[in-house]
């Protein structure tokens, strides 16, 4: 098949270079000149463990390439992919459609032949059916079915996740339609992938829903980690109790210091907003976009009473980055937490294994080049974000290089009893502090 993926960010160049994986010839489009540049040589624009090689092997088989022209990918196509970003629009927290829309007015310009137009943006409800309206206006000759086919990919194990979903969801109209997405999906379909076929509408809300009840599990056992905390007991275990239960499943019960990234806290505003302009009241996502920003406050003050108050005091910040194996910094919890110690009169010394380039962009703090020259002379360390290199780290070196063995652990990655024998002081997430 030949597919033209628009938009060479985040979903666009994973999707865009697997499905090269899967045998399609793909064209990936997209008006950062610099960016389809760097591609062209190379240059893999975002870190994402294992792109680097699929980018490679596919160009070098011919499969997969890269342009800004998009007039000069269309022609042939199967079909096309729409992959670009869909922020937070200013001020009212809507998605931007507005690039969305461009791009399909662009591909109505040149629809020679039979396509599927494949929405792989998030998009609120609505939006497939406002695309291939806007095509119809400027076109109205075209044949073409317009497709909703959301991507749940997480960042830093995107590649895993396109080979192996667990379901692949399908929203169009058309037989016609059906039959070219299940042969985009052939390798999967083969694999027994469920490819779960729904109108445009269901697909849309599938996305945004399934990103909700993710941010609600998490945003639940974050309240749940507040009673352990006050009672004495371990929020581990309690997630542990919970999650065997089948029904709920232990995965996105990992209390921490709030969600962040590029989709829960973006979609989660998104499904709000479009639930208030239908007129339906969804207090539970309105509970968990509040508990959540507030959340990202209460940590700053958690780390506060941890340092016994931090004027003054320099603080080690290990992870800036929203989650590990990532450089993405979007509504990071270091966004909210270091400016709060900072605003405190806190000096803070930070290092990110990936995350340094887009950190310098927000915070006007030290930063260090690695772990253990982050730790030398602060009063304490703050674990931020999960990295691997930071789960095991030299204790009796870190407490020579510490001014006070003071740990605050916002991610669960020690044991309170390891700790305790090194003789830290061990503050974490619903479970017993160890002082
Ligand atoms: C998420 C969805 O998982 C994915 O399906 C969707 O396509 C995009 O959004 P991503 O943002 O890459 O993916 O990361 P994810 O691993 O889901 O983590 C999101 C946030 O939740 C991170 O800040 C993470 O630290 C936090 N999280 C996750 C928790 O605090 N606890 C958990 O148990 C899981």
């Amino acid at each position: 098949m030949r597919i033209v993926m628009i938009g060479s960010g985040y979903v666009g160049l994973v999707s865009g270079a697997c499905l090269s994986e899967f045998g399609h010839h793909v064209t990936c489009v997209d008006t950062d000149k610099a960016k389809i540049e760097g591609l062209i040589n190379g240059v893999i624009p975002i870190y994402e463990p294992g792109l680097d090689e699929v980018v490679a092997a596919n160009v070098k088989a011919g499969r997969l390439s890269f342009t800004t022209d998009l007039a000069s990918a269309m022609p042939s196509a199967d079909a096309v992919f729409i992959a670009v970003g869909t922020p937070s629009r200013r001020g009212d927290g809507h998605a931007d459609l507005s690039y969305v829309y461009a791009a399909a007015e662009e591909i109505a310009k040149y629809l020679d032949r039979y396509m599927v137009v494949v929405t792989k943006s998030t998009v609120p409800v609505g939006t497939n059916s406002k695309v291939a309206e806007i095509i119809r206006r400027v076109r109205p000759d075209a044949d073409f079915d317009v497709a909703s086919n959301p991507e749940f990919l997480r960042e830093g194990s995107a590649i895993e996740d396109f080979r192996r979903p667990d379901r692949v969801v399908v929203g169009c109209t058309s037989e016609k339609a059906r039959g070219v997405m299940r042969e985009v999906y052939r390798p999967l379909y083969l694999n027994e992938t469920p490819i779960v076929f729904t109108s445009l509408e269901s697909a849309e809300i599938i996305k945004y829903a399934a990103n909700a009840f993710l941010a609600a599990k998490i945003t639940f056992i974050n309240e749940m980690a507040n009673l352990c905390e006050v009672v004495g007991a371990n929020v581990q275990d309690v997630a542990r109790g919970m999650g065997l239960d089948g029904r709920i499943g232990g995965k996105f019960l990992h209390a921490g210091p709030g969600f962040g990234g590029s989709c829960f806290p973006k979609d989660t505003l998104a499904l709000l907003k479009t639930t208030q302009e239908f007129g339906v009241t969804t207090k539970i996502i309105e509970a968990v976009v509040e508990v959540n920003d507030a959340r990202k406050v209460q940590m700053g003050e958690k780390i506060e009473k941890a340092f016994g108050g931090v004027a003054g005091k320099t603080i080690a910040v290990l992870g800036l980055t929203f989650k590990p194996n990532t450089d993405d910094m979007r509504d990071a919890p270091s966004l909210v937490i270091v400016p709060y110690l900072k605003n405190k009169g806190a000096k803070i010394k930070a290092f990110d294994p990936e995350g340094m380039k887009e950190a310098k962009k927000h915070f006007d703090v030290e930063f260090c080049s690695e772990t253990y020259e982050t730790l030398k002379d602060a009063d304490g360390v703050v674990i931020l974000t999960e990295w691997n290199e930071f789960r095991a780290l030299d204790l009796a070196h870190v407490k020579e290089l510490l001014k006070k063995p003071l740990m605050v652990d916002l991610r669960n990655i020690y044991k309170a009893d390891l700790m305790e024998n090194a003789g830290f002081s061990y503050v974490s997430v619903g479970r017993p502090p160890v002082l």
